[in-house]
């Protein structure tokens, strides 16, 4: 094995002022530290290892899924202080790549370059730099007058005329695995944060005369750190207009991208068209020809084709091929939706099955229930699926029309074809094609608003 990717994530990220650990904040739906992890896969790398230290659990947990390696740093020491935790996991491979867990705009492309770099100067080390702006937070890259790598000072311990350089470390580096594991082991702690400082082995590798190099990357906005909640916003920034502009890329029309916030895990067919105003979130698919918003939020879902959702909340809900919802329609979990279904405005669907062509045009709760092809469920019908201890369900057969502001009371079922007339209460199951009416007669008494005006 030629590489191996460590990944640094132990690291208390106190300027986050923050229970989380840092690098499991999100950046546009996903942890950060899972963007650095599937960069470094997109790169090639196979075996990755994930030190981890403060807020340990809740990191090992949330990236369970991702076959890494742990390694655990018990006492936040230093950055060379992990690196060094990862000694024994590295030692298979000749080289190893080095990264922080809170650099989620890194590209992969990016890395290659850095790797192909290492190889072509047969250094033992190289440090991936780049030009800033604004360079403040980041260690400086110091070169001797030939231009050549000298140290790399940290901003806390850099002098004024240290902080005026405009180079800065990546904190990604590559090293060869047996030099770098055995200088980690000279590092000293005598400096401003008392840190064991894994930049420090660039000076302890000169004094020996090893080849070490610096990759200058043009592209300074991917090797973003984010330390604060300012640098965590600009990260999303960054990360969704990335996001927008793929998509557009595979043709989907994004009206207006500044107001549109999709996560990098969604999905979304050619020639749909998200409107202003709308969050797409999770493992959202959508596929092609919608029409998604203004003012939509979906999130965690599967949407067929030819669908329009507007104005409206869909969460952990499945959408078949050309469905009408909204605008207003809020669809709860486990609400599945056969092709050809209106929701209109004020409804609300939780854990329910709507069969093909079946309309909920206005106004109505549907919980626990399993409605049939073809049924029209009129304008305020609600099932009442809740006794205030046990949910109950409703079964309406295809074909079934439910008259405006009926309750069905749970369980209960209405047979295929039948009716019930507007504002029945039902608790009792109905046959095939009938009528249930469930309302007092009504009485006309003429004359009685004149006499009422007269007293
Ligand atoms: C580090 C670099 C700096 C570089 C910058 C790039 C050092 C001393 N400084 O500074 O030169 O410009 O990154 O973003 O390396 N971590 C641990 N254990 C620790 C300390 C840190 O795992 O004991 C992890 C953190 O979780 C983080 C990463 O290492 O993911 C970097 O640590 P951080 O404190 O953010 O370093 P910077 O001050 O940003
Ligand atoms: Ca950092």
């Amino acid at each position: 094995m030629k590489y191996s990717a460590v990944i640094l994530a132990a690291g208390k990220g106190v300027r986050m002022v923050s229970k989380l650990p840092k690098v499991l904040h999100p950046v546009a739906g996903k942890p950060m530290v899972a963007h650095v992890i599937n960069q470094v896969k997109a790169a090639g790398i196979e075996n990755i290892i994930l030190v981890v230290g403060s807020g340990r659990q809740e990191v090992e947990e949330a990236m369970s899924g991702e076959q890494v390696h742990f390694v655990v740093q018990e006492q936040q020491l230093g950055t060379g202080h992990a690196l060094m935790q990862a000694r024994t996991a590295a030692k298979h491979s000749e080289q190893v790549l080095v990264l922080a867990g809170d650099t989620p705009l890194l590209k992969p492309e990016m890395l290659k370059k850095l790797i192909q770099f290492h190889e072509q100067q047969k250094a033992v080390a190289t440090v991936l730099s780049c030009e800033a702006e604004d360079p403040f937070g980041y260690g400086r890259i110091i070169r001797n007058q030939e231009g050549f790598l000298e140290c790399i000072v940290e901003e806390k311990d850099a002098d004024v005329s240290q902080k005026a350089i405009k180079e800065i470390n990546s904190g990604i580096y590559c090293f060869n695995t047996g030099i770098i594991f055995d200088k980690l082991a000279n590092l000293n702690n005598n400096n401003s944060q008392g840190e064991y400082y894994l930049t420090e082995v660039i000076e302890i590798l000169k004094k020996e005369n090893k080849q070490v190099a610096v990759y200058l990357s043009p592209d300074s906005e991917s090797i973003h750190g984010i330390n604060d909640r300012q640098q965590l916003a600009y990260a999303e920034s960054i990360l969704r207009q990335r996001i927008n502009i793929q998509l557009m890329k595979e043709g989907v029309s994004i009206v207006d991208p500044l107001t549109t916030f999709i996560d990098s895990e969604v999905k979304i067919g050619n020639d749909t068209v998200i409107l202003p105003f709308t969050m797409i979130e999770g493992k959202t698919v959508i596929g092609t020809n919608c029409r998604i918003g203004p003012s939509s939020r979906i999130s965690s879902s599967l949407i067929g084709n030819n669908v329009n959702i507007e104005s409206s909340r869909i969460l952990e809900a499945k959408i078949g091929d050309d469905c009408n919802i909204g605008p207003y329609a809020y669809l709860r979990p486990g609400a599945v939706l056969h092709s050809g279904v209106k929701i209109g405005d004020f409804v609300e669907i939780k854990k329910s099955v709507i069969g093909e062509n079946s309309k909920i045009p206005h106004l109505s709760y549907v919980g626990d229930a399993q409605v049939g092809k073809g049924v029209n469920i009129g304008a305020g019908t609600i099932t009442c699926n809740y006794d205030g201890f046990n949910k109950y369900n409703t079964v309406l057969e295809d074909g079934v029309f439910i008259g405006s502001n009926s309750n069905l009371v749970a369980p209960v079922k209405i047979g295929k074809n039948s009716y019930t007339g507007a504002g029945s209460t039902i608790t009792r199951d109905v046959e095939e094609d009938s009528l249930a009416v469930e309302r007092a007669a009504q009485k006309n008494i003429i004359g009685w608003a004149k006499r009422i005006k007269k007293q």
